[in-house]
């Protein structure tokens, strides 16, 4: 699963690094009035084109409590990553948000992520008579089988809300959509990759042996006993505050990165990378902007497989 990825990233790169397309600037806008028209709509013509032009670029989307639609907001910049805090009152998994004041009754993981990403994938997979057999195309008509990361940010109670998660992931489980492990350590990979994270018990995840479900492993302490048998059938990906694990940026000239913040941060993916794991970084800064571009642009020349991003406009039109 890493290794198409990676061969995909380092294309991103290049391209990144030869400056911004304009052509892939454009696209948010293009795949907003394409949902906007054919939302609902029975009639629309060509079946698998929700995201036809749309590139997805190695990008998690970060704070989406902030967004009405998150996971189409994501989605239509082309973020191959998006994150749902959870919080469980009731039997009910609610989101959105860092504080319980944020919450409303309607706003629900299944209501902002389970029942879209559904029917996305419905569209991408529909049924045919010209179809052999079933398909498990991704979200992304552009790379189908580029795996979508749903992390799920356990907010209250590990054990209970963990439980919960797993049950409210059965619509995308009874379809095939989810990657999934069988005896440890076969991944198969689906269209849609869930990894725990926040208060996700380490317990529930990686003594399992057949799952749907993966961890945030701690990127900066996986040398550590606890996570010495960690590898990518239990953390895809892993992830760690970069201001703690790197340290604070103190310039705004390139190189961004002291020579002892550059030998952690690849000590740090080096040490992910042997065993299949893809790092991720949060707490990178956002202010001021050329800081923070130069910081997006050493961390993908480093090798991260995400980067952690608010600003979807942004980062949408840096690709
Ligand atoms: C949970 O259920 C109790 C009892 O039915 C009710 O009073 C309370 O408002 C509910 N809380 C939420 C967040 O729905
Ligand atoms: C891994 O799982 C797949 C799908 O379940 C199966 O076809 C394959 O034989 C398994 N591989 C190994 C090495 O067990």
């Amino acid at each position: 699963m890493l290794s198409a990825f990676m061969l995909f990233l380092s294309a991103v790169v290049v391209a990144l690094l030869a400056g911004p397309d304009p052509a892939v600037a454009a696209i948010p806008s293009t795949l907003q009035s394409i949902l906007k028209n054919t939302h609902g709509s029975k009639e629309y013509g060509y079946p698998t084109d929700l995201t036809r032009d749309l590139l997805p670029i190695p990008v998690h989307s970060h704070n989406d409590y902030w967004r009405d639609k998150p996971f189409y907001t994501g989605l239509s910049h082309g973020c191959m990553s998006t994150e749902a805090d959870v919080w469980l009152y009731n039997g009910t998994l609610y989101k959105v948000g860092h504080d319980e004041s944020a919450l409303t009754e309607s706003r629900t993981l299944e209501s902002l992520y389970i029942n879209p990403i559904l029917d996305v994938l419905e569209r991408q997979n529909p049924d045919s008579a010209f179809i052999s057999s079933p398909t498990k195309n991704g979200v992304w008509d552009t790379v189908p089988d580029q795996t979508f990361y749903l992390f799920i940010d356990v907010k209250t109670s590990g054990p209970e809300t963990f439980e919960a998660v797993i049950d409210a992931l059965e619509p995308l489980r009874e379809k095939g959509y989810l990657t999934t492990v069988k005896d440890g350590n076969n991944v198969t990979n689906g269209p849609v990759t869930v990894i725990g994270t926040g208060e996700t018990p380490f317990d529930m995840v990686a003594p399992v042996k057949d799952r749907d479900y993966f961890f945030d492993a701690p990127l900066a302490d996986l040398d550590d006993p606890k996570y010495a048998g960690v590898t990518s059938a239990v953390s895809p990906i892993a992830s760690t505050d970069f201001q703690e694990a790197v340290g604070k940026i103190t310039v705004d000239t390139d190189p961004i990165l002291s020579d002892d913040q550059v030998k952690a941060l690849r000590a740090q993916i080096a040490t992910a990378n042997e065993r299949g794991i893809g790092a991720r970084y949060w707490n990178t800064p956002y202010f001021p902007v050329r800081t923070r571009n130069l910081v997006w642009r050493a961390l993908l020349r480093e090798g991260v497989i995400l980067l952690n991003v608010d600003d979807l406009d942004a980062v949408a039109s840096y690709f």
